[in-house]
Protein backbone atom coordinates (compact mmCIF):
# COMPACT_ATOMS: atom_id res chain seq x y z
CA UNK A 1 0.00 0.00 0.00
CA UNK A 2 1.47 3.68 -0.95
CA UNK A 3 -1.44 5.80 1.12
CA UNK A 4 1.41 7.90 2.37
CA UNK A 5 2.96 8.73 -1.00
CA UNK A 6 5.11 11.90 -0.39
CA UNK A 7 3.54 12.91 2.53
CA UNK A 8 5.81 14.75 5.29
CA UNK A 9 5.75 12.65 8.58
CA UNK A 10 7.73 13.79 11.86
CA UNK A 11 8.01 11.04 13.86
CA UNK A 12 9.35 11.39 17.71
CA UNK A 13 11.41 9.01 19.34
CA UNK A 14 12.08 7.06 16.02
CA UNK A 15 15.29 5.43 17.06
CA UNK A 16 13.58 3.04 18.82
CA UNK A 17 10.32 0.40 19.55
CA UNK A 18 7.04 1.28 17.91
CA UNK A 19 8.52 4.84 16.80
CA UNK A 20 11.33 2.81 14.51
CA UNK A 21 8.47 0.17 13.40
CA UNK A 22 6.59 3.21 12.39
CA UNK A 23 9.21 5.05 10.35
CA UNK A 24 9.70 1.80 8.24
CA UNK A 25 5.93 1.13 7.90
CA UNK A 26 5.58 5.00 7.17
CA UNK A 27 8.77 4.80 4.39
CA UNK A 28 7.53 1.63 2.43
CA UNK A 29 3.73 3.81 2.51
CA UNK A 30 5.43 6.02 0.54
CA UNK A 31 5.74 8.86 3.36
CA UNK A 32 9.23 11.20 3.34
CA UNK A 33 9.97 10.58 7.65
CA UNK A 34 11.95 13.05 9.63
CA UNK A 35 13.01 10.95 12.31
CA UNK A 36 13.62 12.81 15.88
CA UNK A 37 15.26 10.92 18.89
CA UNK A 38 17.18 12.92 21.18
CA UNK A 39 19.84 9.58 21.34
CA UNK A 40 21.62 10.57 18.04
CA UNK A 41 22.95 7.24 16.91
CA UNK A 42 19.49 5.45 17.51
CA UNK A 43 17.75 8.50 15.62
CA UNK A 44 20.46 8.71 12.89
CA UNK A 45 20.57 5.01 12.72
CA UNK A 46 16.83 5.00 11.57
CA UNK A 47 16.48 7.90 9.73
CA UNK A 48 19.49 5.96 7.09
CA UNK A 49 17.52 2.81 7.29
CA UNK A 50 14.23 4.68 5.94
CA UNK A 51 16.40 7.50 3.53
CA UNK A 52 14.84 10.13 5.86
CA UNK A 53 15.65 12.92 7.56
CA UNK A 54 17.55 12.95 11.46
CA UNK A 55 16.72 15.69 13.50
CA UNK A 56 18.40 15.62 17.41
CA UNK A 57 15.55 16.96 19.36
CA UNK A 58 14.86 16.68 22.64
CA UNK A 59 10.82 16.61 23.04
CA UNK A 60 11.00 18.61 26.10
CA UNK A 61 12.97 21.53 25.25
CA UNK A 62 11.03 23.73 22.99
CA UNK A 63 13.44 25.21 20.70
CA UNK A 64 14.06 21.69 19.54
CA UNK A 65 10.42 21.14 19.16
CA UNK A 66 10.24 24.20 16.40
CA UNK A 67 13.49 23.15 14.83
CA UNK A 68 12.28 20.08 14.29
CA UNK A 69 8.78 21.09 12.44
CA UNK A 70 10.56 24.02 10.64
CA UNK A 71 13.40 21.05 9.33
CA UNK A 72 10.68 19.13 7.97
CA UNK A 73 9.05 22.20 6.69
CA UNK A 74 11.94 23.52 5.05
CA UNK A 75 13.32 20.00 3.36
CA UNK A 76 10.51 18.36 2.37
CA UNK A 77 8.03 21.28 1.86
CA UNK A 78 5.16 20.90 4.44
CA UNK A 79 4.04 18.73 7.28
CA UNK A 80 1.72 16.27 6.99
CA UNK A 81 1.48 14.26 9.61
CA UNK A 82 2.91 14.15 13.03
CA UNK A 83 3.36 11.15 15.26
CA UNK A 84 3.88 12.78 18.81
CA UNK A 85 5.29 9.37 20.33
CA UNK A 86 8.39 10.13 22.56
CA UNK A 87 8.24 8.24 26.25
CA UNK A 88 9.76 6.86 28.86
CA UNK A 89 8.75 4.65 32.07
CA UNK A 90 11.87 4.96 33.93
CA UNK A 91 12.03 2.35 37.12
CA UNK A 92 11.43 5.40 39.87
CA UNK A 93 7.96 6.10 38.53
CA UNK A 94 6.65 3.11 40.73
CA UNK A 95 3.46 3.47 43.19
CA UNK A 96 2.46 6.59 44.85
CA UNK A 97 4.31 5.56 47.88
CA UNK A 98 7.15 5.58 46.43
CA UNK A 99 7.45 7.85 43.70
CA UNK A 100 9.41 10.74 44.65
CA UNK A 101 8.31 14.22 42.91
CA UNK A 102 11.47 14.72 40.68
CA UNK A 103 11.07 11.18 39.30
CA UNK A 104 7.01 12.62 38.73
CA UNK A 105 8.11 15.80 36.85
CA UNK A 106 10.66 14.15 34.59
CA UNK A 107 8.23 11.71 33.10
CA UNK A 108 5.04 14.33 33.14
CA UNK A 109 7.64 16.42 31.25
CA UNK A 110 9.00 13.61 28.84
CA UNK A 111 5.49 12.13 28.20
CA UNK A 112 3.08 14.52 28.71
CA UNK A 113 4.65 18.28 28.47
CA UNK A 114 6.34 17.02 24.70
CA UNK A 115 2.87 16.22 23.52
CA UNK A 116 1.74 19.59 24.22
CA UNK A 117 4.95 21.35 22.15
CA UNK A 118 4.93 19.06 19.75
CA UNK A 119 0.89 19.55 19.09
CA UNK A 120 1.55 23.38 19.62
CA UNK A 121 4.02 23.53 17.05
CA UNK A 122 2.89 21.08 14.40
CA UNK A 123 -0.58 22.66 14.08
CA UNK A 124 0.44 26.27 12.32
CA UNK A 125 1.81 24.16 9.71
CA UNK A 126 -1.02 22.00 9.30
CA UNK A 127 -3.93 25.09 9.73
CA UNK A 128 -2.08 26.65 6.59
CA UNK A 129 -2.35 23.77 4.74
CA UNK A 130 -5.96 23.10 5.26
CA UNK A 131 -5.33 19.63 6.44
CA UNK A 132 -3.16 17.05 8.68
CA UNK A 133 -2.86 14.24 11.25
CA UNK A 134 -1.66 14.34 14.75
CA UNK A 135 -1.12 10.92 16.29
CA UNK A 136 0.24 11.15 20.25
CA UNK A 137 1.12 8.02 21.65
CA UNK A 138 -0.81 7.37 25.02
CA UNK A 139 -1.34 4.00 26.49
CA UNK A 140 -4.18 1.33 27.55
CA UNK A 141 -3.21 2.39 31.22
CA UNK A 142 -5.02 5.96 30.37
CA UNK A 143 -8.53 4.05 30.41
CA UNK A 144 -7.68 1.34 32.84
CA UNK A 145 -6.22 1.11 36.11
CA UNK A 146 -3.49 -1.35 37.46
CA UNK A 147 -2.24 -2.71 40.37
CA UNK A 148 1.46 -2.27 39.08
CA UNK A 149 1.44 1.02 39.10
CA UNK A 150 3.68 3.47 37.62
CA UNK A 151 1.84 6.80 38.71
CA UNK A 152 3.19 9.26 36.56
CA UNK A 153 3.51 7.63 34.00
CA UNK A 154 -0.47 6.81 33.88
CA UNK A 155 -1.48 10.33 34.71
CA UNK A 156 0.76 11.30 31.87
CA UNK A 157 -0.94 9.03 29.09
CA UNK A 158 -4.39 10.03 30.41
CA UNK A 159 -3.44 13.75 30.09
CA UNK A 160 -1.96 12.80 26.36
CA UNK A 161 -5.55 11.08 26.01
CA UNK A 162 -7.60 14.06 26.97
CA UNK A 163 -5.46 16.61 25.31
CA UNK A 164 -6.13 14.79 21.95
CA UNK A 165 -9.67 14.68 22.17
CA UNK A 166 -10.21 18.36 22.81
CA UNK A 167 -7.33 19.43 20.27
CA UNK A 168 -8.95 16.57 18.15
CA UNK A 169 -12.78 18.52 18.57
CA UNK A 170 -10.93 22.49 18.06
CA UNK A 171 -9.31 21.41 14.86
CA UNK A 172 -12.16 19.18 13.13
CA UNK A 173 -13.37 21.50 10.89
CA UNK A 174 -9.71 22.74 9.86
CA UNK A 175 -9.13 19.69 8.58
CA UNK A 176 -6.50 18.33 10.89
CA UNK A 177 -7.46 14.72 13.25
CA UNK A 178 -5.54 14.44 16.50
CA UNK A 179 -6.19 10.90 17.67
CA UNK A 180 -4.85 9.21 21.01
CA UNK A 181 -2.89 5.56 20.33
CA UNK A 182 -3.44 3.75 23.22
CA UNK A 183 -1.36 0.81 22.18
CA UNK A 184 -1.39 -2.54 25.08
CA UNK A 185 1.86 -3.85 26.00
CA UNK A 186 4.55 -4.01 23.06
CA UNK A 187 7.19 -7.01 22.88
CA UNK A 188 9.97 -4.88 23.45
CA UNK A 189 13.44 -5.26 25.26
CA UNK A 190 11.96 -4.02 28.10
CA UNK A 191 9.47 -6.39 28.29
CA UNK A 192 11.68 -9.17 27.23
CA UNK A 193 13.74 -8.53 29.99
CA UNK A 194 10.80 -8.42 32.60
CA UNK A 195 10.12 -11.86 31.24
CA UNK A 196 13.58 -13.46 31.86
CA UNK A 197 14.28 -11.47 35.00
CA UNK A 198 10.39 -11.89 36.62
CA UNK A 199 8.26 -14.64 34.88
CA UNK A 200 5.75 -14.37 37.31
CA UNK A 201 5.22 -10.77 37.53
CA UNK A 202 5.28 -11.05 33.28
CA UNK A 203 2.38 -13.81 33.49
CA UNK A 204 0.70 -11.83 35.83
CA UNK A 205 0.12 -9.36 33.20
CA UNK A 206 -0.51 -11.46 30.13
CA UNK A 207 -3.54 -13.31 31.78
CA UNK A 208 -5.40 -10.23 31.11
CA UNK A 209 -4.21 -10.28 27.36
CA UNK A 210 -6.91 -11.82 25.45
CA UNK A 211 -4.80 -12.81 21.99
CA UNK A 212 -2.73 -14.20 24.92
CA UNK A 213 0.57 -12.66 23.59
CA UNK A 214 1.57 -8.58 23.72
CA UNK A 215 2.27 -7.07 20.30
CA UNK A 216 4.56 -6.91 17.88
CA UNK A 217 5.70 -2.96 17.31
CA UNK A 218 5.32 -3.68 13.64
CA UNK A 219 1.76 -4.27 14.79
CA UNK A 220 1.12 -0.71 16.43
CA UNK A 221 2.71 0.73 13.40
CA UNK A 222 0.19 -0.68 11.31
CA UNK A 223 -2.53 1.32 13.28
CA UNK A 224 -0.67 3.95 13.27
CA UNK A 225 -0.15 3.89 9.29
CA UNK A 226 -3.48 3.84 9.24
CA UNK A 227 -4.82 6.92 11.70
CA UNK A 228 -1.90 8.97 9.24
CA UNK A 229 -3.66 8.08 6.06
CA UNK A 230 -6.98 8.75 4.62
CA UNK A 231 -8.41 5.92 5.04
CA UNK A 232 -9.08 7.54 9.03
CA UNK A 233 -10.75 10.33 6.91
CA UNK A 234 -13.57 10.48 9.84
CA UNK A 235 -11.43 9.41 12.68
CA UNK A 236 -10.70 12.25 14.86
CA UNK A 237 -10.45 12.65 18.68
CA UNK A 238 -10.59 8.88 19.40
CA UNK A 239 -8.91 6.86 22.10
CA UNK A 240 -7.88 4.05 19.37
CA UNK A 241 -6.99 0.79 21.68
CA UNK A 242 -4.69 -1.29 19.89
CA UNK A 243 -4.81 -3.25 22.57
CA UNK A 244 -5.61 -7.41 21.53
CA UNK A 245 -8.74 -7.00 23.70
CA UNK A 246 -7.01 -5.88 27.03
CA UNK A 247 -10.09 -3.56 27.83
CA UNK A 248 -12.45 -5.19 26.50
CA UNK A 249 -12.05 -8.25 28.72
CA UNK A 250 -13.46 -10.05 31.78
CA UNK A 251 -12.18 -13.25 31.87
CA UNK A 252 -9.68 -14.36 29.42
CA UNK A 253 -9.47 -17.64 27.38
CA UNK A 254 -7.22 -20.61 28.94
N1 LIG B 1 6.28 -0.54 24.74
C1 LIG B 1 5.08 -0.62 25.27
O1 LIG B 1 4.65 -1.68 25.78
C2 LIG B 1 4.17 0.59 25.21
C3 LIG B 1 2.80 0.43 25.51
C4 LIG B 1 1.97 1.55 25.45
C5 LIG B 1 2.50 2.79 25.13
N2 LIG B 1 3.81 2.91 24.85
C6 LIG B 1 4.33 4.24 24.50
O2 LIG B 1 4.83 4.19 23.19
C7 LIG B 1 5.87 5.16 23.04
C8 LIG B 1 7.10 4.49 22.47
O3 LIG B 1 7.46 3.44 23.33
P1 LIG B 1 8.56 2.35 22.95
O4 LIG B 1 8.24 1.12 23.72
O5 LIG B 1 8.71 2.29 21.48
O6 LIG B 1 9.84 3.02 23.65
P2 LIG B 1 11.42 2.93 23.32
O7 LIG B 1 12.11 3.18 24.62
O8 LIG B 1 11.74 1.69 22.56
O9 LIG B 1 11.65 4.19 22.35
C9 LIG B 1 11.46 5.51 22.80
C10 LIG B 1 12.37 6.44 22.01
O10 LIG B 1 12.13 7.77 22.50
C11 LIG B 1 13.38 8.43 22.64
N3 LIG B 1 13.28 9.50 23.65
C12 LIG B 1 13.21 9.35 24.99
N4 LIG B 1 13.19 10.56 25.56
C13 LIG B 1 13.24 11.49 24.57
C14 LIG B 1 13.27 12.90 24.53
N5 LIG B 1 13.24 13.64 25.66
N6 LIG B 1 13.34 13.53 23.34
C15 LIG B 1 13.37 12.80 22.18
N7 LIG B 1 13.37 11.46 22.16
C16 LIG B 1 13.31 10.81 23.33
C17 LIG B 1 14.36 7.34 23.05
O11 LIG B 1 15.70 7.71 22.78
C18 LIG B 1 13.87 6.15 22.22
O12 LIG B 1 14.52 6.09 20.97
C19 LIG B 1 6.05 5.79 24.41
O13 LIG B 1 5.33 6.99 24.49
C20 LIG B 1 5.47 4.75 25.33
O14 LIG B 1 5.03 5.31 26.55
C21 LIG B 1 4.65 1.83 24.88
Amino acid sequence: MRRLQDRVAVITGAGSGIGLATARRFADEGAKVVCADIDEDAGAKAANDVGGLFVKADVTVEDDVVRMFATAHESYGSVDIAFNNAGISPPDDDSILETGLDAWRRVQEVNLTSVYLCCKHAIPYMRRQGKGSIINTASFVAVMGSATSQISYTASKGGVLAMSRELGVQFAREGIRVNALCPGPVNTPLLQELFAKDPERAQRRLVHVPVGRFAEASEIAAAVAFLASDDASFITASEFLVDGGISGAYVTPR
